[in-house]
């Protein structure tokens, strides 16, 4: 077959955006976006339901088609919940962003001293969120011929230095064992593992003027800081026909800050 750009389109499809509700700027809510213009119905999903239904509210008023659910993606019956309100909007799903995780609100002390309780929440979150997401929507996208799931992992965790890192890299486990398993079913999943990203969360996190990203503006290829826009054409190569034959891989976008070959 001849090479369209039509192939980036997603008319016809539903795809299910996790943590897209929540922060205003954010990088869900650039891939809900991105992806309705790109002529998909979206299920914005979030623990944050109000935040949810306004991104929907957004992509409707702009033409597009979309639904806010409020989820919990570390609770079986949540993410379940959220795979039924889907199929109930828009007839199944084809696409799953997994993007919902705990970034600002991890905790960050060392290996020593950390609680249980807070290395329990964040892998709840990151790893498990993911893998329920998955299996929310894995039956529905075997149905309807195949599907894309994209995890959004993190330039954090190459190489992880604390629990957000040992999260995202479990991530990247998950991604590859998800591809392997399910490609027969003609679904693909691969990760997006941004670098620093100016969401309020990113930016709230680490500041602009902070030592960090001054530093990283010496040392990265292009520059340190991108914005939310900027992950969305990878996004979309990946939940596309044109990326059909991508799967178990993780694409780094990020100004050339984490350098592999
Ligand atoms: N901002 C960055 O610089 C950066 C860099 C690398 C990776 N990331 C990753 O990108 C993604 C989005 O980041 P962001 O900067 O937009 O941050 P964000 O905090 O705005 O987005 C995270 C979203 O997840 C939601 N969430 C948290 N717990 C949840 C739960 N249990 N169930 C459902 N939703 C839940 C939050 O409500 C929020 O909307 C995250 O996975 C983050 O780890 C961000």
């Amino acid at each position: 077959m001849t090479f369209s750009l039509d192939q980036f389109r997603l008319d016809g499809k539903v795809a299910v955006v996790t943590g897209a509700g929540g922060r205003g700027n954010s990088i869900g809510r650039a891939y809900a976006l991105g992806l309705a213009n790109a002529g998909a119905s979206i299920v914005v999903a979030d623990l944050n339901g109000d935040g949810a239904k306004a991104v929907a509210d957004e992509i409707v008023a702009a033409g597009g088609k979309a639904v806010g659910v409020q989820v919990d993606v570390a609770d079986e019956a949540s993410t379940l919940a959220m795979g039924a309100a889907a199929k109930e909007a828009f007839g199944g799903v084809d696409i799953l962003i997994n993007n919902a995780a705990l970034m600002v609100d991890v905790s960050y002390d060392n290996c020593e001293t950390i609680g249980l309780d807070a290395w329990n929440k964040a892998f709840a979150v990151n790893l498990n969120g993911a893998l329920l997401c998955a299996r929310a929507v894995i039956p529905s996208m075997r149905e309807r011929g195949g599907g894309r799931i994209v995890n959004q992992t993190s330039g954090g965790a190459f190489p992880a230095t604390g629990l957000y890192g040992i999260t995202k890299l479990a991530l990247v486990g998950l991604t590859t064992s998800l591809a392997k398993q399910f490609g027969k079913d003609g679904i693909t999943c691969n990760a997006i593992a941004p670098g620093n990203v100016t969401s309020d969360a990113g930016k709230m996190l680490v500041p602009d003027d902070s030592p960090f990203i001054q530093f990283l503006n010496m040392t990265c290829a292009l520059r340190a800081r991108g914005a939310p826009d900027e992950l969305v054409g990878t996004a979309l190569l990946l939940c596309s026909d044109a990326g059909a034959w991508i799967s178990g891989q993780t694409i780094h976008v990020d100004g050339g800050w984490v350098l592999r070959p």
